[in-house]
């Protein structure tokens, strides 16, 4: 079987620096695959990229589930079926929670059919925002935001979800809670996720495959236990950190 995503020669320069370079990988139907790499490694400039929001420097191939996805713009992406989450919550300002994962659902082909309000309501359920559906975006905690994110990215039914740093700035139990609700949709949902995160503990158990990324390149793909012992990899990241849990300069 064909893979579910396939990304060649992935290239992006912004003026002088090279952010993205050569990048090629797969992503295997149903997996979590892991992106690690230290801050500016060009993590999010990849997801930039494959989401349509900014375009890669020419040459360059990614495929999904048999669609290419070159030049088509962010939210004919999103419709395909690859749903995303901020490193930053961008929830719609102005707008309910309920409102907010409707929205989400907005315009995806494959959510088509689908009564938005209670599909809103379910999602809303599984992330624990039960209760909090009228209330304004605005007042959510910082943890719940997080949890909001993913119902909206699911509320378009994507068969591909990307997760950006989604543990960022949790405690230990609100981690913890996250951690379960990914396992959850995506042995539930039949999702592939793919996971940036650099809280190393919850992301060695979530992945089942990693690509690190230095300075823009792919410097090693592999098993979780054999990516945080290759010499490349504890160079560029863990090397950077004596505890081997969190870059230093990751907060
Ligand atoms: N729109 C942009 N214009 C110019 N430079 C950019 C832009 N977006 C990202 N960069 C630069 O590209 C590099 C990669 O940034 P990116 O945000 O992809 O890193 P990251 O791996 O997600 O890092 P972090 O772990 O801190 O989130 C950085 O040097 C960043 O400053
Ligand atoms: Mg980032």
């Amino acid at each position: 079987m064909t893979a579910l995503l396939e990304v060649r020669n992935l290239n992006k320069h912004f003026g002088g620096l090279h952010a993205v370079k050569n990048v090629s990988f797969s992503v295997e139907r149903g997996e979590i695959l892991g992106i690690l790499g230290p801050n500016g490694a060009g993590k999010t400039t990849l997801y930039n990229l494959l989401t349509g929001f900014i375009a890669p420097d020419p040459g360059a191939r990614m495929v999904f589930d048999g669609q290419d996805l070159l030049g088509r713009p962010p939210h004919r992406i999103a419709g395909l079926g690859i749903s995303r989450t901020f490193q930053l919550c961008r929830p719609f300002i102005g707008m309910s929670v309920l409102e907010n994962v409707i929205v989400g659902g907005l315009g995806s082909r494959r959510s088509k059919g689908d009564d938005l309000d209670a599909r809103a309501q379910a999602l809303l359920g599984k992330v624990g925002l039960a209760g909090k559906e009228r209330v304004p975006v605005e007042v959510l905690s910082y943890g719940d935001q997080r949890r909001l994110e993913i119902a909206r990215a699911l509320a378009a039914r994507p068969a591909l979800l990307l997760l950006d740093e989604p543990f960022a700035g949790l405690g230990s139990g609100e981690i913890a809670d996250l951690s379960a609700l990914i396992r959850q949709v995506h042995a539930g949902e039949g999702l592939t996720v793919v996971l940036i995160e650099h809280k190393l503990r919850e992301f060695m158990r979530l992945v089942g495959r990693v690509i690190a990324l230095d300075f823009g390149e792919v410097i090693a793909q592999g098993s979780p236990e054999a990516i945080v012992q290759h010499p490349a990899v504890i160079e560029a990241y863990i090397g950077r950190d004596p505890a081997g849990t969190e870059p230093a300069h990751a907060a």
